[in-house]
């Protein structure tokens, strides 16, 4: 006998909670507008991140000169299992510029019944993308994507039946604050976690600057790509008129801050117009658009230390060219 198959019930949508603290929308002809009218003209390295820069971010970590990704992941996949110890069962993850996200399924294969994820980002396009996928395929898990500048203040999204909170801000982010500003930002979160929270830093190593400086201006132009497509957005949206082939990208380590220094260098004399605004560029003038510091394993201890948590471990790779530092904030604040 022939049956009509019944339609099968098709599973509810998995989902994540948005919270949209709208982090940078007025803010980027101001900070335009601020950096270029000072005498070593600089733009805010946030800014880099619109959905292109996302996007050309996620190109750069596979180039084969970019070994902080694939060391890092590496390093995360070896010392899972001893993560998963230290944070315990239910933890909350909340991850600082997640990104696209990769990373954070290393901790959460391992993890025992982690509880909730909550990703803050302030590239809207990734996070929104990065959320829906992990959503798909985690759907037992409690999403929470958060749209927001980490450096400013807004409510997290914590939960009081969950187990430990577990902070976790990897690709060395942490590099691209000036050491005092990293140190500040460090003892911010120390503060938002609150008291017995776990803290995760991926933390990249001083090596032989040629290492560096390829790492930051690879082959086949990726870096050079994103650091131009600030100039793009501006562009597009301050009704900027840069000419994109009138300034060229360069990484140089400079030992003596031991960061690696991005700027746009001006090919020529020009001058650039910006939301009502004239900006002269001598030929050979730079626009620095982002540092990148570079740390000794105890150098950063001793930064964690001074925000003030407490330095459990750290691990690294067998180059030493990269490390995983884990921290937790004292019982009581
Ligand atoms: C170097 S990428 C690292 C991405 C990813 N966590 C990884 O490890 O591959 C930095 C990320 O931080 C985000 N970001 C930069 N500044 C931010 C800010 N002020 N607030 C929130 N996210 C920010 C960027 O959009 C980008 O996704």
């Amino acid at each position: 006998m022939l049956t009509t198959p019944r339609p099968r019930a098709r599973p509810a949508r998995a989902t994540y909670t948005f919270h949209d603290h709208a982090p940078q929308e007025s803010s980027f002809e101001a900070a335009v507008v601020q950096g270029l009218s000072a005498p070593r003209k600089s733009i805010p390295f946030r800014f880099l991140y619109d959905a292109a820069g996302s996007a050309l971010f996620e190109k750069i970590c596979e180039q084969p000169e970019y070994y902080p990704t694939r060391t890092e992941m590496r390093i995360l996949e070896r010392e899972a299992p001893s993560i998963a110890r230290l944070a315990g069962p239910r933890a909350q993850l909340v991850e600082l510029g997640s990104g696209a996200g990769q990373k954070i399924n290393l901790l959460l294969d391992a993890l025992t019944d982690p509880a909730a994820y909550i990703s803050v980002e302030i590239s809207r396009a990734a996070l929104l993308e990065a959320a829906a996928r992990l959503a798909d395929e985690r759907p037992e898990l409690d999403i929470h994507a958060v749209w927001a500048d980490y450096s400013t203040p807004f409510a997290l999204p914590l939960r009081a039946d969950a187990g430990r909170v577990v902070g976790f801000f990897p690709g060395s982010s942490i590099g691209n604050f000036e050491p005092a500003q990293a140190r500040n930002f460090l003892s911010l979160w120390a503060r938002r976690l609150g008291p017995d929270a776990d803290m995760i830093v991926g933390v990249d190593l001083i090596k032989p600057v040629e290492v560096l400086e390829r790492a930051y201006d690879d082959a086949a132009g990726v870096t050079a790509a994103f650091s131009l497509n600030l100039l793009r957005r501006a562009n597009r949206e301050l009704h900027a008129d840069f000419d994109l082939a009138g300034f060229r990208h360069e990484a140089r380590y400079q030992a003596a801050t031991g960061a690696v220094e991005i700027h746009l260098v001006s090919q020529c004399r020009q001058t650039v117009h910006v939301a009502g605004h004239d900006f002269a560029f001598a030929e050979g003038e730079r626009l620095h658009i982002e540092n990148s510091h570079k740390y000794d394993i105890e150098g950063f201890a001793d930064l964690a230390r001074q925000a003030g948590f407490q330095w459990h471990t750290a691990w690294t790779d067998p180059k030493r060219w990269f490390s995983v530092h884990y921290l937790r904030t004292p019982g009581a604040l």
